[in-house]
């Protein structure tokens, strides 16, 4: 259902999606789209108005709790990675977010109607393994152009007077034609930490990002945009963010890809992680105060940039 009986535009539907699992779609009058499950507040789909998915779902995603979805975007929170008390990527992908009865005012109006707000509030097991007390807010929106943007809210609660510290993610899996022929631009020369040895830290050498093999890497002190260019799509991605220094590109390729269960043994060429995060420095909370960290992802046809795959104009052009 996209309209009333009367003929009105849909925004926001509230629906059920695999296994029955409480699912969210937000629509544009332009015909975009983006879906979001209760589970890991984790947006698996994001499509243009021509009804293309944008975003990378696994053949063999698990749509089960408590394991975490496959693809889309997972929240990574509260650690990014194995570094912690907490299991991988902590456990915000797999708790079951509810819609934000109370909203506290965003500080920009806008006019956007196709938006959604989710809250994670800690419950008592959470204590038992993760001792803070938080709030976690989080406006999902879709742009009248299609463009979809995250926005967290992350407030320490605590009342005795305890820090709040985490690492995060948006562990954004874009749709990729084929993962060797794409380029990622706004991160060349820059310091990163490899996961494959050991978070080493190194400079990245060249004047471009392509892949050939297992990426794993963690970019420190990056632009607010990086642009994911897909030449045989002539499709590119911008990554805007803000409050999330770091950058993280992640692709498994085969041989890793052939030990994830719920990731297809093909389906590494079809996808590529770049995701906005903090994950150097924690981001550390005094009681009462919030942080707030965006991600705001378009999808521009390349050919806009008149035969020249430059994200620069692309962006000039939107
Ligand atoms: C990436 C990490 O962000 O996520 C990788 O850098 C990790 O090290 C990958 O393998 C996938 O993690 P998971 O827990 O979703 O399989």
């Amino acid at each position: 259902m996209s309209s009333t009986s009367s003929g009105e535009m849909v925004y926001v539907e509230h629906t059920a999606g695999v296994h029955g699992l409480p699912k969210i779609i937000l629509r544009e009058v332009r015909g975009c789209s983006a879906e979001v499950y209760l589970y890991g507040a984790q947006v698996t789909s994001w499509k243009n108005e021509h009804g293309e998915e944008l975003l990378f779902l696994s053949s063999k995603a698990i749509f089960k709790p408590p394991k975490a979805i496959r693809g889309g975007i997972p929240i990574c929170f509260p650690q990014f990675g194995i570094q912690g008390s907490l299991e991988q990527h902590g456990f915000a992908r797999n708790r079951f977010w509810i819609v934000d009865p109370d909203p506290p005012p965003f500080p920009t109006i806008t006019s956007n109607k196709a938006f959604v707000d989710l809250i994670l509030q800690c419950s008592e097991e959470d204590v038992k393994i993760w001792p803070h007390r938080f709030e976690f807010r989080l406006r999902i929106t879709l742009g009248p152009g299609g463009d979809l943007m995250l926005t967290s809210r992350i407030r320490n609660t605590s009342t005795d007077g305890k820090l709040l510290a985490f690492t995060f993610a948006y562990h954004t899996y874009f749709a990729v034609t084929d993962v060797s022929e794409v380029r990622v631009e706004g991160l060349e020369t820059l310091d990163y930490l490899d996961n494959l040895k050991n978070r080493e830290r190194f400079t990245e050498q060249g004047d471009a990002i392509t892949f050939e093999a297992e990426v794993d890497k963690i970019y420190l002190s990056t632009p607010t945009k990086i642009a994911i260019i897909d030449h045989e799509r002539k499709r590119t991605f911008v990554l805007r963010k803000d409050g999330l220094p770091d950058a993280v590109v992640w692709n498994p390729w085969d041989k890793k890809a052939k030990a994830i269960p719920d990731l297809g043994d093909a389906d590494y060429k079809h996808m590529l992680c770049v995701e906005a995060a903090c994950v150097e420095k924690p981001i550390v909370l005094k009681p009462g105060e919030e942080w707030k960290g965006r991600q705001e992802l378009s999808a521009v046809p390349s050919s806009y940039c008149s035969g020249q795959l430059d994200p620069q104009k692309a962006l000039q052009s939107e």
